[in-house]
């Protein structure tokens, strides 16, 4: 019994049971209930305060293409938006402030349509080196590069006993961690540069690129494969202990952290090519790329799942080359910052 209802409260606080009743709460579909200790006849403007609120919390964090043209406020919600301090107009599911005078201009694509993303904008794409060297390795030589090796090859296993040959399951899991390392990377190097009055040669921008890069991939995914309660749950279990492990190792040695994500990113490529064996066999069928990785590696309209996995497969390849090539330059004694860092491309 004490069994199923610890099952049942993980399940819903993962898949965000609770937060979504707050969400349709927003969207007014919806009044509170009883469940938090606030009454079902709490005061509306209260209500529609915290409502603006998670909308907008909403809005920020959707990769969701935002709505073309969105419907006018109805009567009712105008004149309830008008009483709130900020003047916050609720159109769709945007918020709109008069008073801090932030607002998002009009952006179009080369085709002249509206741009319809938020989380990333036209500059921010590109197209992937299709001519990446897949194959290149780094070969184990000293001990720390060793333990680099066998620590990737040994996280394999359990990774390959849960997945199997679930290539969609597993690339999703894998990028909720593949976007940790630049982010922790990026993140002490911008404390020591503060710390040491120090420019960072660029690292810092190329590190937090490729984290964004990686967590492009995942939102990538995320449209392909919805992740189940259970899988939501291990994200949360990885994540707590590979950013906490993750950021030790880069404080007491960079140069093994670096070898590490280069080896990461080796077996990427290596899951992402048997991944495509599956497209290519007919076991995956190859379905139609989403929208938000068309605009995003700027494919063709009609590409499939086959382009995004061929060009997210390109963007690991370069990943494992800027890391190995990083912690080479740990190697020959010198600092991220006395080599120029390959800003630009993710
Ligand atoms: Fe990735
Ligand atoms: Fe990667």
């Amino acid at each position: 019994m004490s069994q199923l209802l610890v099952k049942s409260v993980a399940k819903r606080a993962i898949a965000g049971g609770y937060f979504r009743r707050y969400l349709a709460t927003a969207t007014g579909t919806r009044v509170l209930t009883p469940t938090f200790g606030v009454p079902a006849a709490a005061s509306g403007v209260q209500v529609e305060r915290f409502s603006v609120v998670l909308v907008g919390w909403k809005r920020m964090m959707s990769t969701a293409a935002e709505p073309t043209s969105s419907p006018p406020p109805s009567t009712e919600k105008a004149k309830k938006s008008s009483e709130l301090p900020m003047e916050k107009v609720e159109r769709g599911d945007m918020v709109v402030s008069s008073y801090w005078g932030i607002s998002r201009p009009k952006i179009k694509r080369e085709d002249g349509t509206e741009w319809p993303w938020n989380c990333f904008m036209p500059w921010e794409t590109y197209a992937a080196d299709l001519s990446i060297d897949l194959h290149k390795h780094h070969a184990p030589k000293t001990f720390m590069d060793k333990v680099a090796y066998r620590t990737v090859k040994l996280l394999r296993i359990p990774t390959d006993l849960f997945f199997k040959r679930r290539y969609g399951c597993r690339a999703m899991m894998l990028e909720t961690v593949a976007a940790v390392p630049g982010m922790v990377g990026g993140m002490l190097l911008h404390l020591r540069s503060l710390r040491k009055f120090q420019q960072s040669g660029g690292w810092i921008k190329a590190l937090l690129e490729e984290a964004e890069n990686e967590r492009m991939h995942l939102m990538t995914m995320v449209e392909l494969v919805k992740p189940k309660w259970y899988e939501r749950l291990l994200v949360l279990t990885v994540q707590g202990v590979f950013f906490n492990g993750f950021f030790a190792v880069y404080l007491i040695s960079p140069k093994l952290a670096h070898r590490i994500v280069g080896y990461l990113e080796e077996e990427a490529i290596h899951s992402y090519t048997e991944y495509l064996k599956d497209i290519e066999s007919g076991a995956i069928e190859n379905v139609a790329a989403p929208a938000i990785a068309i605009d995003y590696w700027r494919l063709p309209k009609d590409a499939t799942l086959k382009d995004v996995i061929t060009v997210i497969r390109a963007d690991e390849a370069h990943h494992r080359d800027v890391n190995h090539f990083a912690s080479d330059i740990h190697y020959q004694g010198k600092e991220l910052r006395e080599a120029p860092a390959p800003v630009g491309y993710h």
